[in-house]
C-alpha cells in the first residue's frame, strides 16, 4: 500500500503566538471532520455519531449573521452541552463586520474550538445576500472579512469554502488571502457554487491548496468511504478529510478511516477496517430515531424526517433500491420498522455496503429543491 502523509504537527505561526490545531483522536494519522450540515449535524446527531467512532473535530451547521441576529439556541446546545468529548468549531455565514464581529465575541463565551466562515453555501436564497458562496464571486470582500475575524479571533480561525462560484477563477487569489490572514485550518469542498452537491469533484483543484497554503488543509465532497478517504488523500496530500453525507448513510466511516489510515501508514498489527452488518444498521436507525425525536413533534413529522436520513441509508442496503422503494411508502413509524426488519433482518449478518450500491440515490424533494441547504434538496 502506498504511505499516505502523517498530520503536519507545526503549529500556525502568528504575531499573537502559536496556535495549534487539537490533536486528532491518534495523534500522527490524518484528520477526520464530520461536516456541518444545516438540520442534520445538531447536538443529537453528533452524539449518535460519536457512538460509532467520533470525527477528530466536528463543525456546526452554520449560524446566520446578520443586523438583526443572535446565535441560535439549538446550534449552541451542540457546542455547551456537548458530550462527545471531541473539538466543536463554530460555522459562521455572513458579510457583515461589524455583526460578524459581534457574533464572534458571543461564540467565544462557549467552550468552541475554533471560529469557521462558510465561504460556500450554494443556496440561491443564501448566496443573494452575497454570504456562503456568494463571497467567492468578491474576494476584496473575503480580504475586508477575514482581517477583521484575525484581528478578533485570539485563537483558531478556520474557514470552508469551495472552489470559486461559477469557475475557479478567483480561486488562487482567495487562496492567497487564506495565507495572508494566517487561517489556521482549510476545508476545501472541491466543487464551484454552480456545481452545487453532484457531479465530479476536482480533487486536482484540492491538491493546489495544499501546495498553495501553509495551514492544514481538509479535503471535502463525496468522500463514500474509507477507501475513497485514503485515495484522496494520496492524490490531494491533504491533511485530512471531511465527511457529510456518507456519514448520514455509515456512522461508522470515521472509524473505519483512523483503522485504515492506521494500516496504511505502516502501523503494525493494526486492527482490520471494521465492516457493520445490516443487524448494526437496524441498529443505527433505532437510534437516530430516539436521538432525533422530540416529544412534541407528531409521529407523522418524525417519520418523515427519519425518511430523510434513510434515504441515505437506503443507498448501502441493496442493489435493486427495494429498501429504499417500501421506506418511501411507510406511513407510521409502526410501519417504517416493519420495512426496516424485513430489510435488515432477514438476513442479519449480511454486510452493509461500504459505499452506496450505483444508482440507488437518496431522492430529494424538488418541491423545495436548491431554496436551502438541507436534506430535501442534496443527494448524493
Ligand atoms: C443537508 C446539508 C446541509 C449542509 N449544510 C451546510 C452548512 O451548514 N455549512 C456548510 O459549510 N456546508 C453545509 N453543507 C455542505 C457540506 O458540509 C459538505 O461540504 C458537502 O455536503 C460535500 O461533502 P459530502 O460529499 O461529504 O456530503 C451541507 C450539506 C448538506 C447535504
Amino acid at each position: 500500500m502506498p504511505p499516505i502523509a502523517r498530520t503536519p504537527a507545526a503549529p500556525a505561526a502568528s504575531p499573537t503566538g502559536p496556535r495549534r490545531l487539537p490533536a486528532g483522536i491518534v495523534p500522527g494519522l490524518p484528520l477526520t471532520a464530520l461536516a456541518p450540515m444545516q438540520d442534520v449535524t445538531d447536538l443529537a446527531f453528533m452524539e449518535v455519531i460519536a457512538r460509532y467512532g467520533p470525527p477528530d473535530f466536528f463543525f456546526t451547521e452554520f449560524f446566520r449573521v446578520h443586523s438583526q441576529s443572535r446565535p441560535e439556541k439549538h446550534i449552541l446546545r451542540s457546542i455547551a452541552e456537548n458530550t462527545t468529548g471531541r473539538p466543536v468549531f463554530a460555522q459562521l455565514i455572513g458579510e457583515s463586520v461589524p455583526d460578524l464581529l459581534r457574533t464572534v465575541r458571543e461564540l467565544l463565551a462557549y467552550p468552541v474550538a475554533g471560529i469557521d466562515l462558510n465561504l460556500g453555501c450554494p443556496a440561491p436564497k443564501i448566496y443573494r445576500k452575497q454570504v456562503g458562496g456568494g463571497l467567492l464571486r468578491d474576494p476584496a470582500r473575503i480580504d475586508e472579512i477575514l482581517g477583521a475575524l484575525r484581528a478578533e479571533v485570539p485563537g483558531l480561525l478556520t474557514v470552508k469554502m469551495r472552489l470559486g462560484f461559477d469557475d475557479a477563477a478567483n480561486f488562487d487569489r482567495i487562496l492567497e488571502l487564506i495565507n495572508r490572514h494566517e487561517i489556521d485550518l482549510l476545508t476545501v469542498h472541491g466543487r464551484t457554487v454552480r456545481e452545487m452537491y453532484g457531479g465530479v469533484v476536482h480533487y486536482d483543484l484540492i491538491a493546489r491548496a495544499v501546495r498553495q497554503t501553509r495551514c492544514p488543509v481538509l479535503a471535502n465532497g463525496n468522500i463514500a468511504s474509507a477507501g475513497r478517504a485514503t485515495a484522496v488523500l494520496e492524490h490531494t496530500r491533504a491533511a485530512g478529510v471531511m465527511i457529510g453525507r456518507h456519514a448520514i448513510r455509515n456512522p461508522w466511516i470515521f472509524r473505519q478511516c483512523r483503522e485504515r489510515f492506521a494500516r496504511q501508514t505502516g502501523g503494525e498489527g493494526a486492527p482490520a477496517v471494521f465492516q457493520p452488518s445490516l443487524a448494526d444498521v437496524r441498529e443505527y436507525i433505532d437510534l437516530l430515531y430516539r436521538a432525533t425525536s422530540t416529544p412534541a413533534a407528531p409521529e407523522r413529522t418524525q417519520v418523515a424526517r427519519m425518511k430523510k436520513f434513510l434515504n441515505f441509508i437506503g443507498q448501502g442496503v441493496d442493489p435493486a433500491g427495494a429498501f429504499l422503494h417500501d421506506m418511501r411508502r411507510a406511513q407510521t413509524e409502526t410501519g417504517l420498522f416493519a420495512v426496516c426488519d424485513r430489510h435488515l433482518l432477514s438476513d442479519p449478518s449480511r454486510l452493509f455496503a461500504p459505499e452506496p450500491f450505483p444508482g440507488v440515490i437518496a431522492r430529494p424533494n424538488r418541491e423545495e429543491a436548491f431554496e436551502r441547504c438541507s436534506l430535501d434538496t442534496t443527494p448524493v
